[in-house]
């Protein structure tokens, strides 16, 4: 080998270790904002082991050296104020190139300024409302919109029932599920019997379902967040004698969670709903996703559809971070997020929108059924592929 040559090689070489070595050295920080406390624990609870369940699956694929460290911080519920506090601590204290979690949308509404400001990347692993991915080009979604379920639902609904109740919690992700099935529904020839919101804090459901009932639809359509708010509303939709009134009970899947489903009981049974992900879905990935969560979580134990929100958002912030071999720069991680892509997700497909860093999934109707005697949403049917964010494709239009 010629002198030249000799030193070019040592060069790549040393040059190879130097990037072996920084990688070595990396800990990438990673702010988890969740609702880990209050009446909708379980939530977190489903997200963590989500994405902790992928954690221990893939962690050894990381670049070598390369560490995440998780900084998780409880907001304690749909408390914007809390949020933003965890956040601004997380991004100017703790230094974190990433946040994500996000159960409640009013937290993700709130932390949107800071991600903007700071230059921090946030994955989404819950929060539906559409506008959230509008607020800052900072934000990505690896969830749902509640337009990507409600809006398909209210068309299906038009076909099946004449006059459907809405009722709905008051606050963003219900005005998106309200709207979208009306405008699904009435388009489609469908008739609203009445609507009602619904407190998101504590709420008691009989008042608002013995309303519904008064109004004598053929079906009530609701959306609550998922979690013990959806045990407690499929109860007193039982307790007050809908279902024997012949009034039916649909909803985007949130009414009809994986995980409560054994809580909620036979009122369940015939309960159709609309949504992205079933624990039942019998795809080969969502098999393999299934057998890993009972091996780790119990034989027992479900994962819900915020589970696979964890489980895939950790996924796409693997891919960013092996493709800057262990680090985070803001700006490619946002450029690559826009080309992500998971054709094995345990709910099917999946992609980012590039366009608006939305998620862009398949979308399935469901009817609770007993499947070797455990209460399952089975999918019925694929109702839609590839299904973009509606509520940005219909305003884009405009
Ligand atoms: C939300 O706040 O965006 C949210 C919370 C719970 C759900 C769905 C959406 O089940």
């Amino acid at each position: 080998m010629a002198i030249k040559e000799l030193i070019a090689a040592s060069l790549s070489v040393s040059l190879t270790l130097g990037l072996a070595d920084t990688a070595r050295a990396q800990t990438i920080k990673i702010g988890v904002v969740n609702t880990l406390s209050g009446g909708s624990a379980t939530l977190g609870e489903m997200i963590e082991k989500g994405y902790k369940l992928y954690l221990k699956h893939h962690e050894k694929s990381l670049p070598p050296g390369v560490k995440l460290e998780l900084i998780v911080r409880d907001d304690g519920g749909p408390n914007p104020d809390n949020a933003k506090r965890l956040a601004q601590e997380l991004i100017v204290r703790d230094k974190v190139q990433l946040i994500t979690g996000l159960t409640y949308t009013p937290n993700a509404i709130a932390i949107a300024p800071l991600a903007t400001e700071a230059k921090v990347p946030v994955f989404i692993m819950n929060a539906g409302t559409s506008v959230i991915t509008t607020l800052s080009p900072y934000i990505s979604r690896y969830s749902f919109t509640l337009w990507q379920s409600c809006l398909p639902l209210g068309e299906w609904a038009a076909r099946k029932f004449k006059r459907v109740y809405t009722a709905v919690s008051d606050y963003s992700p219900g005005h998106d599920c309200e709207t979208a099935f009306t405008k699904g529904y009435k388009d489609k020839g469908g008739e609203v019997a009445g609507s009602v919101r619904m407190p998101v804090a504590s709420p008691d459901f009989i008042p608002f379902m013995q309303r519904a009932k008064d109004a004598k639809p053929n079906a009530v359509m609701a959306f609550i967040p998922a979690g013990r708010q959806a045990t407690a509303i499929m109860k007193a939709y039982g307790d007050l004698g809908l279902d024997k009134a012949g009034i039916k009970f649909i909803g985007p899947g949130d009414i009809t969670t994986d995980e409560e489903l054994p809580n909620m009981g036979d009122v369940t049974l015939g309960v159709l709903s609309v949504h992205h992900y079933s624990a039942a879905g019998d795809r080969p990935a969502n098999k393999a996703f299934i057998a890993a969560w009972k091996k780790e979580y119990g034989d027992k134990t479900w994962p819900s559809f915020m589970s696979v929100g964890g489980w895939d958002a950790m996924d796409a912030i693997f891919y960013v971070i092996k493709a800057q071999n262990g680090k985070i720069d803001p700006d490619r991680t946002m450029q690559l997020v826009k080309a992500y892509k998971n054709p094995n997700s345990p709910r099917g497909p999946i992609s980012i929108d590039p366009d608006t860093r939305d998620i862009v999934q398949n979308i399935y109707l469901r009817e609770v059924r007993k499947v070797g005697g455990v209460l399952a949403n089975v999918e019925l049917e694929t109702i839609a592929t590839a299904v973009k964010d509606p509520w940005k494709e219909i305003n884009k239009k405009k």
